[in-house]
């Protein structure tokens, strides 16, 4: 079933977010602080968020507190202060070596300073940790959101099977999302993974959704774009926001090619097309 949504619920039936983001890897640095393109970073992250606000109301950001070792979040931070809170949504996570209850205390307040903002809006984990029980790292995430530090928890690189471990665990709050890898290229998800969240109205957000770039140059999604008037990169994106609960995040500094991916909004391919793609790539 097509979903022509350009926002979607979060989780089972809460507030809305938009089905494309920015992704922030490698804007601040990788595993350490990069401080030499602040200014182009800090712009590029502003950037989106105009186009967003103006296309859809609101933005939506990830981070996390590994990237460039905290410095991504304070670029968004820089890049985030002239908008209104309220058109933000903000995605950080916890690094799966900072899983012990007061680890996750520490981080969380740590990322919430860097950023500058009374609440995070969705919190992550950002890779499972087998060295350090779940139900330990569980716990603390519900207590950070009676305490207010965050609004909505989630995980990342998850499967079934630690999802439902993680879910049961929670008694007042539960997971709205799981951030996965999920492309055109890489339909994993699909085997088990998405209908689980379909059904039990977790929102799936796909990560890495154009492969880092290949899938911008893809020669079959050139003629198809080429037929409907829309480049290879929208069609990659549009294919994966046209799932039910199926929301994305692209990594971008271009204008241009913000501009690009958030043409991938306000339509929707045709069924029989988007089954003839699906159908290419498996
Ligand atoms: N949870 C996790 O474990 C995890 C893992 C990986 C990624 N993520 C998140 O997901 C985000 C997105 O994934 P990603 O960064 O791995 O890969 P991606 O978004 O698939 O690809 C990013 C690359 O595509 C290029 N690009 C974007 N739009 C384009 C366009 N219209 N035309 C041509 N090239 C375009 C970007 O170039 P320019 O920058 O030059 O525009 C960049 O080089 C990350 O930034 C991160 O926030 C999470």
């Amino acid at each position: 079933m097509i979903d022509k949504a350009d926002t979607k619920p979060l989780g089972k039936d809460g507030e809305k977010i938009p089905v494309i983001g920015l992704g922030t890897w490698k804007m601040g640095g990788s595993f350490h602080p990069d401080h030499s393109k602040d200014e182009q970073w800090i712009n590029a992250i502003q950037s989106f968020c105009n186009l967003s606000i103006k296309k859809l109301g609101q933005a939506l950001i990830d981070t996390a507190e590994m990237y460039g070792a905290g410095h991504t979040e304070e670029l968004v931070r820089d890049a985030i202060k002239s908008f209104e809170r309220d058109a933000l949504f903000i995605i950080t996570k916890v690094s799966a070596s900072h899983l012990r209850k007061d680890q996750i205390f520490t981080s969380a307040r740590k990322s919430r300073e860097r950023l500058q903002v009374d609440q995070i809006d969705l919190y992550l984990i950002h890779w499972p940790n087998q060295a350090v029980p779940l139900k330990e790292t569980m716990k603390a995430m519900e207590k950070l959101v009676k305490e207010g530090i965050v609004r909505h928890i989630g995980v990342s690189n998850f499967g079934i099977g630690l999802l439902e471990e993680a879910r049961s665990y929670l008694n007042s709050v539960d997971i709205v999302l799981n951030q996965v890898k999920y492309s055109l290229m890489d339909r994993a998800p699909e085997r088990a993974l998405l209908p689980y969240c379909q059904r039990e109205g977790i929102t799936l957000m796909a990560y890495t959704p154009l492969e880092l770039g290949r899938l911008c140059k893809n020669r079959y999604l050139n003629e198809v774009g080429k037929k409907l008037g829309k480049s290879p990169v929208q069609i990659a994106l549009n294919w994966l926001i046209c799932k039910e609960k199926v929301v994305t995040i692209v990594k971008s500094e271009k204008k241009k090619h913000q501009e690009e991916n958030l043409r991938a909004l306000g339509w929707r391919l045709d069924q029989k097309i988007y089954e003839e793609i699906s159908h290419h790539f498996k």
